[in-house]
């Protein structure tokens, strides 16, 4: 038994299981076992059931279909918000300078 999600312990069976009920994409395979659903947010399964679904179909990974993901489920100290907020704010001159630079090159 091979789990595959370890967030909601789904094994590589209950996924080739899915395949075989009709499931062909990583979302598919989300909502009928679960895997992808837990705090990591398939952050640690998506690619093993991407390469599941590549190995029952017989398609290359790069032909499934994209699973939609969310970001990780967990809390942020807000000091890190704050210290990204004033980051940004840090950055957003220089943006605006390459911005005008790249603009007055055009024009040259
Ligand atoms: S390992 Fe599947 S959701 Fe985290």
């Amino acid at each position: 038994m091979k789990i595959v999600c370890r967030c909601q312990d789904v094994t590589e069976e209950e996924v080739v299981a899915a395949i075989r009920q009709g499931a062909t994409t990583v979302d598919e395979i989300k909502r009928l076992v679960r895997a992808g659903m837990g705090a990591c947010q398939g952050r640690t399964c998506r690619r093993l059931v991407s390469q599941i679904i590549s190995r029952e179909l017989g398609k290359p990974t790069s032909e499934i279909y994209p699973p939609t993901f969310r970001p990780p489920n967990l809390p942020v100290p807000f000091k890190h918000v704050m210290a990204e907020l004033e980051r940004q704010s840090k950055e957003k001159p220089r943006k605006t300078a390459k911005k005008g630079a790249k603009a007055n090159e055009e024009h040259i």
